[in-house]
Formats: structure tokens, sequence, C-alpha cells
């Protein structure tokens, strides 16, 4: 294959019934295994930020690792983690956003973004947009200038590239799922 021309949805595994009964997994295991695939996925991602300042990759755990490293490589620039609670060493700072049954929260790290630097912020996902709301709520309270976010997987039915959006987020997106 040459670059670009990968249907990159139909590397994109569908799991019925997981992680629970009525839910269509999907799962990228199946893309980042595919070399080509996930080269170009990477570079789809990080195309529309080029040229545009950035200075930190801001990835979530644990999927959002996978790309955002990646994608810091290729535009030569730092990768800073977003993980979930007590698993950052140093000290954070930390957000809390609500599931569908009870809360989660959020951790970055209190230095690891200089107030101004900019900053995309990369998921492998974005459902009810839930927890990349948190993640830009506590990026700002950071400092941070959001210059954008990408996420490979969209799943538009639960509004969640609608919310960020209404949060002043430019959002772009891979693939969508109905
Ligand atoms: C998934 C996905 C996003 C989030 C999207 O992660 O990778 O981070 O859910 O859902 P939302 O838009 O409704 O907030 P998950 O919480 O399963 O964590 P994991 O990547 O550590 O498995
Ligand atoms: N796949 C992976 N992560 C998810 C999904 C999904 O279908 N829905 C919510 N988080």
């Amino acid at each position: 294959q040459t670059s670009e021309t990968l249907d990159l949805k139909s590397l994109i595994r569908s799991i019925p019934d997981y992680p629970k009964t009525g839910i269509i997994f999907r799962d990228i295991t199946s893309l980042i295994a595919h070399g080509a695939g996930f080269k170009q996925s990477v570079r789809q991602l990080v195309d529309p930020y080029r040229g545009q300042g950035i200075d930190k990759i801001v990835g979530i755990e644990a999927r959002g690792f996978i790309f955002g490293g990646a994608m810091a490589e290729q535009l030569g620039v730092g990768f800073v983690p977003i993980r979930k609670q007590g698993k950052l060493p140093g000290e954070v700072i930390g957000q809390d956003y609500a599931l569908e049954y009870g809360t989660d929260r959020i951790e970055l790290h209190a230095d690891a973004i200089k107030a101004g630097e900019k900053i995309l912020l990369v998921d492998d996902l974005i459902a009810t947009g839930g927890t990349a709301a948190a993640a830009v709520d506590l990026l700002r309270r950071a400092g941070a200038d959001i210059v954008g976010s990408a996420f490979v997987i969209d799943l538009p039915e639960l509004g969640g590239t609608d919310a960020l959006r209404a949060k002043g987020v430019d959002v772009h997106c891979l693939i969508a799922f109905e």
C-alpha cells in the first residue's frame, strides 16, 4: 500500500457485548498492530496541527499514550501524560468527572505544563466527552493554551465532540461509528 490509502475504519475491530451486553466495543488494538495503518493514523492525527507551534502533546491514559507518544515524536515535541488517580509520582493537580455511575479522577503533574504553552490533546476515542472535557479543565487550570484535540474514533451519537467544541476547543477525529 502507498501512503494515505488505507481505510482505517476497516482496521478497527468491533467486539459485541464488551464490556457489557448491548455495547459494541471499538477496539484499536487491530489498528495499532497494522504497521501501515498505525503510521497513517498517527500522521492524520498530527497533520492539521503542523506549523501551529505546538509545544507539547498531552495524551490521556491509557490508549491516548500509544498515539500521543508517536505524534510527539513526529512533531519533535515532548509528551505529557494525564493519568488516572494515584499513578503519577510527583505533585499533581486533579479533576473529577462524572461516569454513568459515580465519578472518576484524572491527574496531571503540577509542573508538566508551563503557563501559555501550546498543547495538543490526544486520545484514542471520544464518547460522551466527559474524560476529554475534564482534561481540558485540568490543562486550563495549569495555564495551557489548548490549540486543539485529536481522536482516532468519534461516537457522534454520544455528543462528546459537540461538548468539547462548546468549551471552545478545536476537535479533529479520523473515524466515526454511529
Ligand atoms: C475510554 C477512552 C477514552 C474515554 C472516552 O477510556 O479511551 O479515554 O473512555 O469516554 P468518554 O468520552 O465518555 O469520557 P477508558 O476510561 O476505558 O480508560 P482506559 O483507556 O484506561 O481503558
Ligand atoms: N471502545 C473503546 N473505548 C470506549 C468505547 C468503545 O467502543 N466506548 C467508550 N469507551
